[in-house]
């Protein structure tokens, strides 16, 4: 019996959505556990790409499927979500996708205040993805939100968004000269939304906690990634989140004895959107070749995606800081064709080599990586899916990673789609 806990090692859009619904077909219950419909993941099914902001990667597995209690739910993206899934022919009914009570949602003064913020901060913005994610936990951490328990009792939802619109509508106004919402429009829009998502929501953690008590395996999906962590990330450039592998217990309601297999996503490279320090980022033209061949625009925004060389700081930060028992390395394939690749294995400050990422973001910016080369391989090797048949310098490129880690590599993506892999060892079984 597994109970695996799948997290980005970077700043997202690492592949997590391929390898959720890979490993998927081996789990009973697959749970969302933090982050909101920020997260855009991908999935490549018999030639058809779905991206999910909200339902869990397991859903095209046809398992069940959950949103835990440290999910914010932006209801309307959730049933469009659930429109689409339906009409491909996927069985999204009660039984099969289930929201926690306790998770929160977003509000459409939790939209506009991020959106408005971000326009005053200009060149200080952070780079949201405008889906109102920071304001929404701001508003469960000051005792302010609404979940969906509230959503289903009209008389207290009426109540609670009153009372927030009086304090929300006076900053819209009078800070960002914007213009107040109307409570009425919103408790209606919101009453939609509850006959309609009201048959899902139910107590999901006693659900996980008597499916592992039944040996059923369960696998919780981790969204952003480890350097987007409000605790452990490049903050204030970071969600509003704990991404790390701790708060898949907190998210979704089980206890950490539960937990048997942490595993991080390792795109063979670095990307990132938004904005912040990104220490091994490429301003030539092999940043624009792994962009375009990579495909690297956000799955939610749309935003061109910076990148750079794999960080081996960033790494191994985030191998303590998940204690993460087996890697997955994605987007190999894109590697192809480049005559040599770089791994940053430390960053150079004021004349001393650091291994540790910094906290400090002055210090961040002025860490120049130092970089270990190794020679690149011009085959395609999208088509491979067994190891010994990889070329040499792929192999050598792949051993580096598990040596310099020493954490050990269980699956290999070459491809988006589903079958585009190389399973080394299946967590599952
Ligand atoms: P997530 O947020 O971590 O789930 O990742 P995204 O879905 O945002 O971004 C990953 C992108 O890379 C998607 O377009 C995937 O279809 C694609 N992808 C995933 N794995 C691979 C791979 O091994 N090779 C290539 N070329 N694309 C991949
Ligand atoms: P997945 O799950 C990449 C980034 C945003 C911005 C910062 C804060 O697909 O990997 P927010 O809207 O969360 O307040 O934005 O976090 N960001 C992501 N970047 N992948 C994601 O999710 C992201 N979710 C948020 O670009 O820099
Ligand atoms: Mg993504």
């Amino acid at each position: 019996m597994a109970n695996i806990v799948i997290v980005g090692t970077q700043w997202g859009d690492e592949g997590k959505g391929k390898i959720v619904d890979l490993l998927a077909e081996f789990a009973d219950l697959v749970v969302r556990f933090q982050g909101g419909n920020n997260a855009g993941h991908t999935m490549v099914v018999a030639g058809k790409q779905f991206i999910s902001h909200l339902v869990p990667s397991g859903i095209l597995q046809n398992k069940t499927c959950l949103i835990g209690n440290g999910v914010v739910v932006d209801p309307a993206v959730l049933i469009g979500e659930l429109d689409n899934l339906s009409k491909h022919g996927v069985d999204v009914g009660p039984d099969k996708l289930k929201i926690s009570e306790k998770a929160h949602i977003i509000m459409p003064y939790h939209k506009k205040i991020d959106l408005a913020r971000e326009a005053m901060k200009g060149d200080k913005k952070i780079g949201t993805t405008g889906r109102g994610i920071g304001p929404c936990y701001e508003d469960k951490a000051s005792r302010r939100g609404l979940r969906f328990i509230e959503l289903l009792d009209p008389e207290v939802f009426r109540e609670k968004v009153t009372a927030n619109l009086e304090e929300k509508n006076f900053y819209l106004q009078h800070f960002f000269a914007a213009e107040a919402l109307d409570p009425q429009s919103i408790i209606d829009q919101y009453q939609g939304y509850a006959e309609r998502l009201g048959p899902h929501v139910t107590n999901i953690s006693v659900l996980i906690n008597n499916a592992v008590k039944q040996g059923r395996q369960v696998l919780f999906e981790g969204a952003q990634g480890t350097h987007l962590d409000i605790d452990h990330g490049t903050y204030p450039y970071v969600t509003s989140s704990n991404t790390v592998a701790g708060n898949a217990c907190c998210g979704a309601g089980v206890g950490p004895k539960e937990i048997t297999e942490i595993i991080g996503i390792v795109k063979a490279y670095t990307t990132r959107v938004g904005r912040g320090p990104f220490p091994t980022e490429l301003f030539d033209e092999t940043g624009d070749r792994l962009q375009a061949k990579g495909v690297e625009f956000g799955a939610t925004t749309g935003r061109r995606r910076r990148c750079g060389w794999l960080d081996m700081v960033m790494l191994r930060n985030s191998i303590r800081l998940n204690s993460l028992t087996g890697l997955v390395i994605t987007k190999l394939d894109v590697l192809d064709g480049l005559p040599a690749l770089n791994i940053c294995t430390g960053y150079e400050y004021d004349g001393q080599v650091i291994h540790d990422f910094p906290a400090d973001l002055k210090v961040l910016e002025g860490c120049k990586p130092v970089y270990e080369t190794l020679p690149g391989w011009s085959e395609d090797i999208i088509k491979i899916r067994n190891f010994e048949d990889l070329p040499q310098n792929t192999k050598h490129y792949l051993n580096r990673i598990a040596e310099l880690t020493e954490i050990p590599i269980y699956i290999i993506s070459v491809g988006p789609a589903r079958e585009e892999t190389i399973v080394l060892k299946n967590p599952f079984v």
